[in-house]
């Protein structure tokens, strides 16, 4: 990683902690590798960002059901889905520095990158599952997984979901919830840790339509991220070659993004065939299968499968928003987030602590909060408070003024092209909702 790429890297996770939206998990402990916790700012990020993902996936649509399932489901469930065996990376070690790698990371010099012996083992394959145990006794029979993805209880819910809901294929289930990977090598900040949150949706359809839907599930998740403001030039698909293809994809094709350490995937869109539900249904003798009225057959579908990262989405739309503007002075940095994900909505701001100002825009603080989460300010200097809300990716900020009084008007001021504007106290509220939305 170049200087420059790792100084924008450090400067986005200093104002992270600064601003409160991301903190390293324990930190008074000293922190714990690649955990992070999400403060006030940050969780509500994400969660405008999975509310994002639900409505477009779920409640925009007629044909996509939600689903939460529990994160420990039956152990025979991931050696069926093929977890056990093969969800596997190879770990190679330095016998001399004690460095950890993925061997597909090395460049097949033999050499440790760290310390240049000549003393790498030879690549063993370790499995990513994170183990548990439930209740009291801590043996092999006791042994249960946490989920390293929220696919599977996606497809063992399959006949739940489509009886309960009465769909008929076409039709998708997604879920959003927690994964867990033992990572040989996290990092890059949020980008790839072991505790990770998955937004995932699984389309059943009939096995002779899977290349018309492969392609209409890409098209809507590129779709997806250009609504949510990110740059296009910053994102490009990666189609996975027949050598990195996983254990059970047929096709996959990755939407990746540049971020400072480089290009890296962002999502995936996979045809996962018949697989799971074909395993799913060997294992446990239950009849998988749907009768389809058009196609007078009994099949187990295929599946389309969108599989997102919020976390990584998070650390997308922070580093696309992330800009340092000189012409606002030393305090430089906006964050130039979409208004429809950006965890304050508007600041309400007295000019000064006196003349009525205050309880004129305590009052207008209080309407809004009805509607936006917004945020009170008298701290400093209108300038430094513009420009904390600037750091924060506030995108509007409303100034009480002497002309208040007189008229009943306030300066809205936008985030991005720093332009003021007068509006009446009673528009606020339409005025915010057109250009939040
Ligand atoms: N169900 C398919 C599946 O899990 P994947 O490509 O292994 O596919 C999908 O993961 C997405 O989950 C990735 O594109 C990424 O956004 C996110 N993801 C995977 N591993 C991650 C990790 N260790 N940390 C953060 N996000 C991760």
């Amino acid at each position: 990683m170049g200087k420059k790429t790792n100084d924008k890297m450090d400067r986005l996770v200093s104002l992270c902690k600064r601003r409160g939206y991301i903190f390293p998990s324990s930190e008074i402990y000293g922190g714990l590798n690649s955990c992070w916790d999400y403060g006030p700012l940050g969780s509500e990020l994400k969660r405008n960002i999975k509310t994002f993902w639900w409505e477009s996936m779920t409640n925009r649509r007629d044909d996509v059901e939600g689903l939460d399932a529990a994160i420990l489901m039956h152990p025979e469930v991931w050696k069926t889905s093929g977890h056990v065996a093969e969800f596997t990376d190879p770990l190679v070690d330095c016998k001399t520095c004690k460095a950890r790698f993925r061997a597909d990371d090395l460049q097949n010099t033999g050499r440790c990158p760290v310390c240049g012996n000549e003393t790498l083992t030879t690549p063993r394959q370790f499995n990513l599952m994170f183990k548990t145990f439930m209740g009291p006794l801590e043996d092999d029979s006791a042994v249960v997984f946490l989920r390293p993805e929220t696919a599977q209880g996606i497809y063992v819910n399959f006949l739940n979901v489509k009886n309960s809901s009465r769909q008929k294929i076409p039709f998708g289930i997604a879920q959003i919830g927690k994964a867990f990977r033992n990572e040989i090598t996290p990092g890059n900040f949020i980008f790839r840790t072991r505790e990770f949150e998955q937004m995932e949706m699984q389309y059943f359809i009939h096995p002779s339509e899977d290349d018309k839907w492969f392609e209409y599930w890409r098209q809507e998740r590129w779709n997806w991220y250009l609504e949510l403001g990110i740059n296009t030039e910053k994102l490009r698909w990666h189609e996975h070659g027949p050598d990195d293809l996983a254990h059970y994809a047929k096709k996959a094709c990755d939407i990746e993004y540049e971020f400072p350490f480089g290009w890296k995937e962002l999502e995936g869109v996979h045809n996962r065939t018949d697989f799971d539900l074909s395993r799913h249904q060997e294992a446990t003798g239950k009849d998988l299968r749907y009768i389809d009225e058009r196609f007078e057959e009994k099949f187990v579908p295929y599946i389309i499968e969108t599989s997102a990262g919020c976390d990584r989405t998070l650390l997308t739309v922070l580093v696309d928003a992330y800009d340092e503007d000189p012409s606002r002075g030393d305090k430089s940095t906006v964050l130039r987030l979409s208004p429809k994900i950006a965890p304050i909505k508007v600041a309400v701001f007295p000019l000064v602590k006196k003349d009525g100002m205050p309880e004129i825009a305590e009052k207008i603080y209080h309407d809004l909060k009805k509607k936006f989460k917004v945020f009170y300010d008298t701290g400093g200097s209108v300038g430094r408070r513009y420009a904390r809300m600037d750091e924060a990716g506030c995108p509007f900020c409303i100034t009480v003024d002497g002309q208040t009084k007189e008229d009943d008007t306030v300066t809205v001021r936008d985030r991005d092209s720093m332009e003021q504007t007068r509006h009446k106290i009673a528009e606020l509220t339409d005025f915010l909702a057109k250009r939040i939305r």
